[in-house]
């Protein structure tokens, strides 16, 4: 029987290199991100967290192009990617998921994963699709997340865990090398959420780098290799869970503790 490679072949990926050097977001009155910069070159899971409003879905929205730096840069791999525009980033291998749940909900969980597929070969002109190979590999991707049993169903109509599984599998479509998730967690139980945890730990290991943006700052710490914390949009700590955690700054500011 033919072998079904997952879709993101180790060998393949090295840890994405990204630089964000003073970078700033201004929204009216408001620095969404304030004179950020960080570093991180080590791969695995980056968990970035901060309290409400503290520019964390800002920070990921400018790595991913969709929102433009007042000042300041970004590179990935020391490509500058500041005035690039999403599709071009995409293109560079970022992939995300959003704050708010973003599926087609009339479209098979299949299609789905097909879509994004389709859309990264046209945009890489690549030559004509093999319909059956990308079968395959969008059912990769299913199994990856554990779908696949779910393949021809409408997504729409999966209880909200599993369409959060669906619209990662679509982030998951595009192979990236760096994946941006913003509070992927939320709304979900206890077992999924430890569940997706895992997966989240597993795809680091494939060799893809995550940016992990969660309010259940427990298992941000328990997946990620680094943490950065933001509190209003500026970076108040950076280091391992054990050094952030220990931090007067974090635990008076983020973590409400006085002591
Ligand atoms: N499009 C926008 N227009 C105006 N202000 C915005 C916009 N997006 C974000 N902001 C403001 O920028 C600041 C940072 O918001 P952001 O959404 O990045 O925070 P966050 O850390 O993701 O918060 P949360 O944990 O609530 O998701 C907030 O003060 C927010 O009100
Ligand atoms: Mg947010």
């Amino acid at each position: 029987m033919e072998r079904v490679h997952p879709p993101t072949a180790p060998e393949r990926l090295e840890a994405v290199e990204i630089e964000v050097t003073h970078a700033t977001v201004q929204f009216g009155g408001v620095r969404a991100v304030d004179d950020v910069t960080l570093r991180h070159n080590t791969g695995g899971v980056l968990g970035l967290i901060g309290p409400n409003g503290a520019g964390k879905t800002t920070l990921l929205n400018a790595l991913a192009g969709v929102t433009r730096l007042r000042s300041g840069s970004i590179r990935l791999h020391g490509t500058d990617i500041t005035r690039r525009a999403p599709e071009q980033i995409s293109r560079l291998g970022v992939a995300r998921t959003f704050q708010n749940l973003q599926v087609f909900g009339s479209l098979s969980v299949l299609d789905n994963v097909l879509v994004p597929r389709w859309v990264r070969r046209r945009s890489h002109r690549s030559g004509p699709r093999d319909k059956a190979a990308e079968r395959r590999a969008a059912l990769a991707v299913l199994e990856r997340v554990g779908i696949a049993e779910h393949a021809d169903r409408l997504a729409g109509t999966l209880a909200y865990g599993l369409q959060r599984r669906v619209e990662l599998a679509r982030a998951l479509a595009a192979e990236p090398a760096l994946l941006l998730l913003d509070e992927p967690l939320a709304g979900l139980s206890r077992v999924e959420g430890a569940r997706a945890a895992r997966l989240f730990t597993e795809l680091a290991e494939d060799g893809i780098t995550v940016v992990l943006v969660e309010h259940d700052v427990s298992s941000v710490l328990a997946v990620s290799g680094r943490i950065v914390v933001l509190d209003r949009g500026a970076v108040l700590a950076t280091g391992t869970p054990d050094e952030v955690v220990a931090d007067p700054a974090v635990r008076h500011a983020y973590l409400g503790d006085s002591d």
